[in-house]
């Protein structure tokens, strides 16, 4: 009796998500999983977008790297759609593709959206999706700070701790995250809340010094003692600190891949519905509050090809970081971590 109220309750929430993503009547709306994984997720899907009238299937792949949605989080682009023309083919034909495995910077995932489809990648727990629900209210916020960012030369950010880095911008586009996607070829995720961008080629120098309290992704730590990296010319180059330094260069090192050691997107988030606590709960997640946490800089580092790079390596790092300061050009964003621009910031705050 649980499971199904607990059923009701996610096809009703999801039925809400989809009409945001405009799913009606006629379109096509494909879920994407893996066996014996997200099966609620896949028929909360299903029956919403049934619900509203859509003609629905589900992509039910064996896996093939044994990894969750939350592992692959670290562990990116590699999926159970490579070398699968046939399903790759059906989701192309979708106007919408549910995607609860994880196809974020796979090449799999480009190519369905180059066919117009759009994405909504489903990866947080039940509890997660119902908090921090997307509304037209953040998209505005989102899209505004985009605005911003499509234009921007140069971002620089700063934090107490001596972070201050410098990215060139303007050969890449922008990609805006705030939970659903009505637009063709478009891709989101629920639920999201930032806006990120990358430097050009080469085009990011200094240090960037995480402090006490921000966190690593995907370790799902909060940061012990501060980690220095010095960025040269779009690359890491040194990685200072203590134990968690340690670990962070243990763990790029495992990937023997130098291309693991680029710089990639850089942004803020605007989501004020996210809880820079909520790692701390010991909770399922995969870390969505901390990389949408209102007025944060979400430094990171690895693969660039969602935004149109070459740079594939699977050894992401998302390093969400906490009280910085920074200026687009000559404007100010973020100061000590507060969102400044008014059409940036949280109703209320
Ligand atoms: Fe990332």
């Amino acid at each position: 009796m649980a499971t199904s109220i607990k059923l009701n309750d996610m096809v009703t929430l999801f039925r809400k998500e989809l009409e945001l993503c405009g799913v009606k009547e006629g379109e096509k709306v494909a879920v994407l999983s893996e066996m014996g994984q997200t099966e609620d997720y896949t028929a909360a899907s299903m029956l919403a977008a049934r619900a509203l009238g859509a003609q629905v299937f589900n992509v039910n792949l064996l896996p093939t790297t044994g990894l969750s949605a939350e592992e692959k989080t670290g562990n990116v682009g590699r999926t159970a759609l490579a070398g699968n023309p046939t399903a790759i083919e059906a989701l192309k034909r979708a106007d919408l593709v549910i995607d609860l495995m994880f196809l974020l910077f796979s090449k799999e995932q480009l190519e369905i959206q180059a066919a117009g489809t759009r994405i909504l990648l489903i990866a947080e727990p039940f509890e997660a999706v119902v908090r921090r629900f997307p509304s037209e209210e953040l998209r505005g916020r989102d899209e505004a700070g985009a605005a911003r960012l499509a234009k921007g030369k140069q971002l620089r950010f700063t934090n107490p701790a001596g972070t201050d880095v410098t990215y060139k911008l303007g050969q890449y586009p922008v990609l805006t995250e705030y939970g659903f996607t009505d637009t063709p070829g478009r891709w989101d995720h629920w639920p999201g809340g930032f806006l990120a961008t990358q430097s050009n080629d080469t085009g990011v120098h200094g240090r960037v010094v995480m402090d006490r309290g921000d966190i690593l992704f995907p370790f799902k730590q909060y940061v012990q003692e501060p980690i220095e990296f010095t960025v040269r010319d779009g690359q890491i180059v040194d990685i200072k600190g203590g134990l968690d330094a340690a670990l962070v260069r243990e763990h790029m090192a495992s990937f023997r891949d130098p291309r693991a050691y680029a710089v990639s997107h850089i942004g803020w988030g605007l989501n004020h519905l996210a809880r820079w606590d909520y790692l701390a709960t010991g909770l399922p997640t995969i870390g969505m509050d901390g990389r949408a946490f209102y007025g944060n800089v979400l430094f990171s580092t690895g693969p660039n090809t969602e935004l149109g790079g070459t740079n594939d390596t699977a050894c992401h790092l998302d390093l969400p970081m906490k009280g910085c300061t920074l200026h687009l050009d000559d404007e100010l964003i973020v100061k000590d971590g507060e969102v400044v621009p008014q059409d940036m910031r949280a109703p209320g705050l």
